[in-house]
């Protein structure tokens, strides 16, 4: 099927949770899945910024069916997963964060990692069967490894991204209908902050619009796979979205199945275990 970014299948009848949608990547993504007649769920932290998200969709698409769910990856322990109401036909595993300080290992694979693998779990009785798990990586995970605590505030935000997509393969070996997407280099708040008038990584990057096209696709495309990887055709890091093969570190079977057994263990939650028992 050719794919046109701009002109999307209709997805009317389908209920989408994008997490992270009040900014960024999620924004767009929330705001080209309701264009195409989704119904969208926002799962924020913050009520006012997901109004303020839906306000500004409503601008381009008055007819958007929108949701607000209170979602803090950093605290699941107040998730009101019933006042969802409806069953999802996916969920796009977006928001993250990238942490430099304290601790920017253990915060940033709570948040985009364990974060993330809970949620998943948490939501198993709201699925739709067939319900696809949009996971959100980045190129930068190739190249990460899990060797020693990390300090370094972008190396350990690479290792959470790696964790997640592991997360994302290892979801559909165990028979979950599991899609891994990138965004490639997407400008703004997980970039190098802009200095003066020139640009010169919006040559090779994109915006944060296009950045959204990978995981609506994966969203949308009746084509797409479960365990398949999409990211930007230009070097993965710009344009529109394409399969990559699933190589090197993200295709280590041993070391997904390592991260999933210490991701129940910390958590005390198996989202495979929990969405299979409901197909
Ligand atoms: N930008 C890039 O170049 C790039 C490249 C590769 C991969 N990615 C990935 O793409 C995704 C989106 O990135 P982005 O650039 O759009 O980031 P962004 O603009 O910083 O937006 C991040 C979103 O995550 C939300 N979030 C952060 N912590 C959260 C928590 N504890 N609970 C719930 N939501 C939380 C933020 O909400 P608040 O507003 O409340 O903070 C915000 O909505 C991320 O997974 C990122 O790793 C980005």
């Amino acid at each position: 099927m050719t794919w046109d970014v701009h002109h999307l299948p209709r997805a009317d009848g389908r209920t989408v949770l994008v997490t992270g949608a009040n900014a960024g990547i999620g924004y767009f993504v929330a705001q080209q899945l309701a264009g195409a007649g989704a119904t969208v769920v926002l799962g924020c932290r913050s009520r006012a910024k997901a109004e303020a998200a839906m306000t500004a969709i409503r601008e381009t698409h008055p007819e958007a069916s929108l949701r607000f769910l209170p979602l803090d990856l950093g605290d699941l322990s107040a998730l009101e997963t019933d006042s969802l109401g409806t069953h999802l036909d996916a969920v796009v595993l977006n928001a993250g964060v990238l942490i430099e300080g304290q601790d920017p290992d253990d915060q940033a694979f709570a948040v985009n990692h364990l974060g993330h693998f809970a949620l998943t779990a948490l939501l198993a009785p709201h699925l739709s069967p067939g319900a696809r798990i949009v996971t959100t990586g980045s190129f930068v995970a190739k190249t990460a490894k899990f060797s020693a605590h990390e300090h370094d505030g972008k190396r350990a935000y690479a290792r959470s991204k790696l964790a997640q997509m592991l997360f994302g393969f290892e979801l559909a070996r165990r028979g979950v209908f599991s899609v891994v997407n990138h965004p490639g280099g997407a400008l703004d708040s997980l970039t190098p902050p802009h200095r003066g008038g020139l640009q010169p990584q919006r040559l090779l990057l994109q915006g944060k619009d296009s950045g959204a096209w990978p995981a609506v696709r994966c969203v949308l495309d009746p084509d797409v796979r479960s365990g398949q990887l999409w990211g930007p055709r230009l070097f993965g890091l710009r344009g529109v979205p394409r399969e990559e093969p699933v190589r090197g570190i993200l295709a280590d079977t041993e070391l997904a199945a390592a991260v999933w057994e210490q991701s129940v263990e910390l958590t005390g939650l198996d989202p495979s275990a929990a969405l299979l028992r409901r197909q």
